[in-house]
């Protein structure tokens, strides 16, 4: 059999191509990734790994808070069937996550956010100042009130790649790095559609193709034009910390302007901005400023912690900043893209309805609103 042919060929090694790959592999399909970097190298690599429906999801959002909740129930046993698969541990934290109101201001805008998921079924609790410093005393005895999410958890989503990769190739599947497409070419007869990498012009081929490029799904060279999806790059600046005794936090911790991720090694991932400036990945003063500022507010004590990384994702932001996930109008071309905030959440939802598909199944009624189809312009 030619080494370049395939049954699926997913264009972009994040963490939302790998999770289809995965799952596609685990049937005994053919699957090949193609990633012009190092897999899981983007923005999968520069995320904090929340698992949130609750925290991340704004007013109004249903369709997404459908998406969100069903991924973050999916993801106890996607995380254990990709431990077992890979031997790797993606330290899936099930503490829950605490959102804390800085001032007066800040709690009554969380009590209305705090009402309107309970009246959509959250498992959220209000907790008074002294509640949630008796829960997670590293908190600031300043914050006015705080919500605890109990379904909101956490995942170190750079194990979580290397344990895709792992587990892709011990089911049979592969994951070519520094393979940079520049042709797409579909074929329209019913027979198979092609590819074309650098370096050295390779010529890949397979019964359907997946587009999950992230930030560069819009720009992907050779992608017909009908097929390229809205993305736009949103530009994340992050940072990490080393945990030192005898500070500890143990829940992920949210504000307005920040986030903070524990890990179970003692990390502690802090972030983020969401900045329109293109595919420009310089870190700012002001950019890490805003994240500090935003974080030191709720938690004082990380300022006396050692800073381990700097670093700077671009997420995949789509029109309406909902993902992109189904077939497109060029028949064989499938689109995941446009996660956005959401990317490491939704990888378990997105694979297993993207794996359904490809495999001739049906595509859920939870995934119909995020159909590429919704941008068609009509002529
Ligand atoms: N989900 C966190 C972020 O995008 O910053």
């Amino acid at each position: 059999m030619n080494p370049r042919e395939s049954d699926t060929l997913i264009i972009g090694g994040g963490i939302i191509g790998l999770s289809i790959a995965w799952r596609l592999a685990r049937t005994g399909h053919r699957v090949i990734v193609l990633e012009r970097g190092s897999a899981g190298g983007e923005a999968s690599r520069m995320a904090a790994g929340m698992l949130a429906a609750t925290a991340e999801v704004g007013y109004e959002e249903f369709d997404l808070y459908a998406l969100c909740t069903d991924a973050v129930r999916r993801w106890p046993s996607f995380a254990s069937e990709l431990e077992e698969d890979s031997g790797i541990s993606v330290d899936f934290r099930s503490q829950g996550t605490m959102v804390a109101a800085r001032d007066p201001d800040a709690a009554s805008a969380l009590r209305r956010a705090f009402e309107f998921q309970q009246e959509h079924g959250f498992e959220v609790s209000w907790l008074t100042r002294a509640e949630a410093l008796d829960r997670e005393p590293f908190l600031s005895p300043r914050i006015a009130a705080a919500v605890y999410a109990a379904d909101d958890h956490s995942v170190d989503n750079r194990a979580v790649t290397r344990a895709l990769v792992a587990a892709i190739r011990a089911l049979g599947g592969r994951v070519e790095e520094e393979t940079e497409v520049t042709d797409v070419l579909m074929d329209t007869q019913g027979g198979d559609h092609r590819v074309h990498t650098a370096p050295g012009n390779a010529d890949w081929s397979a019964g359907q193709i997946v587009l999950a490029a992230g930030a560069w799904s819009h720009d992907l060279a050779g992608l017909p034009e009908v097929a390229r999806p809205p993305v736009r790059p949103v530009k994340g600046q992050i940072l990490t910390l080393r945990m030192e005794a005898p500070f500890r936090l143990e829940h992920v911790v949210r504000g307005t302007r920040a986030y903070l991720v524990p890990r179970t090694n003692g990390r502690l991932v802090v972030g983020a901005t969401s900045e329109e400036m293109g595919f420009n990945t310089e870190l700012t003063a002001g950019g890490l400023w805003s994240v500090l500022d935003g974080a030191w507010e709720l938690v004082p004590g990380i300022l006396d912690l050692p800073v381990m990384e700097t670093s700077v994702g671009l997420r995949p932001g789509s029109r309406d900043h909902q993902p992109i996930v189904g077939w497109s109008d060029v028949p064989g071309l499938f689109v995941a893209t446009g996660h956005y905030r959401h990317g490491v959440v939704l990888s378990s939802s997105t694979a297993d309805a993207a794996a359904n598909v490809l495999l001739g199944g049906d595509m859920p009624a939870i995934m119909h609103p995020f159909s590429p189809t919704r941008f068609r312009v009509e002529a």
